[in-house]
């Protein structure tokens, strides 16, 4: 349920909570099991306590409960709608994970957030350690300091992985889809936290949207699963067909529930994208609908690094009364058909497309 007013909720709008995770069952515990061996051989590989504890943090941040394997997921299904054929994926969808871990650490240092998957992020948590030990100088310059560090090691670690996930030759064929989602990741945070000093308006918002997210979530971890199993040229466009609408519609979910979800259940919290000036498409239509009034109050409040709940509260009545709510949900609706109208259209393996049509409806509406 999508509450508006926070933790009061004035009205109820939407869906009931969805907690069906993409990543759920065989694929999860086979990507996990990966996972654990290859961080657990990171351990032991020096006897420097903290660097050990380093290395804990990140097994925790990567194989908690609370993350869904949205890109494992969907590199998993990509390569089961091509016949999935040649070595398994599970060490390239994990690799895709690592990469989340960096972009997500990265990220929270870069929004200035305090938590994710419910728990501290990971510069808040190495800044209470400083404290913890009464180290000298800034906590706070040391916990940015490390998660920047762990972050990197998780995106060389990622490469690590990715490298060992079959022959040479068929990591080579992949490799140039693998860059580019990276690439386009990095583009997507570039031009967000640009748009969040420089302003943005809704083509912006969408161009953001599209490589944050749609690119980097959906299109090429489909991409990246499909030429694991040797799809051709054509087959990899069927999967830009599916997936740049249903990255889009994930986005714009991410959107909602970072203004008007539970931040129990997302783990995140709902002050932050505000408190930032998030440059999102949400923001950008209630803009375009907003009296001068009601722009007014955007100006004052959107981007306020001190907003509280009561100015929280002010933003989300605007996005509500201004119909830029129901827009963006009629845009998560649009986009979501547009992408079960083209995997009921392409040529794949009937049992993927089936799981991919339900995973598009449960994602359009999930609440965390
Ligand atoms: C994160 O974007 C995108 C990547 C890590 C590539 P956001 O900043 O919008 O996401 P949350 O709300 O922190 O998860
Ligand atoms: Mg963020
Ligand atoms: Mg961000």
């Amino acid at each position: 349920m999508i509450n508006v007013g926070g933790a009061t909720p004035a009205v109820a709008i939407g869906p009931t909570a969805v907690t069906a995770d993409p990543g759920a069952g065989s694929l999860r515990r086979e990507v996990d099991a990966v996972l654990a061996e290859f961080l657990g051989g990171q351990l032991d590989a020096t006897g420097d306590e903290d660097w050990r504890h380093g290395v804990e943090l990140l097994r925790s941040f990567v194989l908690g409960a609370a993350g869904k394997r949205t890109r494992p997921t969907f590199c998993h299904l990509g390569w089961r709608a091509c016949g999935g054929g040649g070595p398994g994926v599970a060490r390239v969808a994990a690799a895709l994970e690592l990469f989340h871990a960096f972009a997500l650490i990265h990220d929270d240092v870069m929004d200035d957030s305090d938590t994710r998957r419910g728990r501290p992020t990971l510069h808040v948590d190495l800044a209470d350690r400083h404290r913890r030990r009464g180290w000298r100088g800034d906590a706070e310059r040391f916990g940015r300091n490390m998660a920047i560090l762990w972050g990197d090691l998780c995106l060389v670690w990622s490469e690590q992985l990715f490298c060992s996930g079959g022959s040479a030759d068929r990591v080579d064929r992949v490799r140039t889809l693998f860059q580019r989602m990276r690439v386009e990741a990095m583009m997507g945070q570039y031009l967000d936290v640009r748009g969040e000093v420089a302003g943005a308006g809704l083509d912006d918002c969408l161009r953001i949207l599209r490589y944050k997210c749609a690119r980097y979530t959906v299109e090429r971890p489909l991409q990246i699963g499909a030429a694991w199993a040797g799809a051709d040229r054509a087959e990899l466009a069927t999967f830009s067909r599916i997936g740049i609408p249903l990255g889009e519609a994930f986005q714009l979910r991410d959107d909602v529930l970072g203004v008007f979800g539970d931040d129990t259940c997302t783990g995140k919290s709902t002050l932050t994208d505000l408190r930032d000036g998030k440059a999102t498409v949400l923001m950008a239509l209630t803009r375009q609908a907003a009296s001068d009034a009601q722009a007014a109050q955007i100006d004052r409040w959107h981007g306020d690094p001190h907003l509280d709940r009561a100015g929280a509260d002010v933003l989300r009545e605007i996005i509500v009364d201004t119909g830029g709510l129901r827009r963006v949900e009629e845009m998560i609706a649009a986009r979501t058909e547009e992408a079960v109208a083209a995997l009921h259209e392409a040529s794949i393996v009937d049992d993927a497309r089936t799981e991919l049509v339900g995973l598009a409806r449960r994602l359009s509406v999930r609440s965390r």
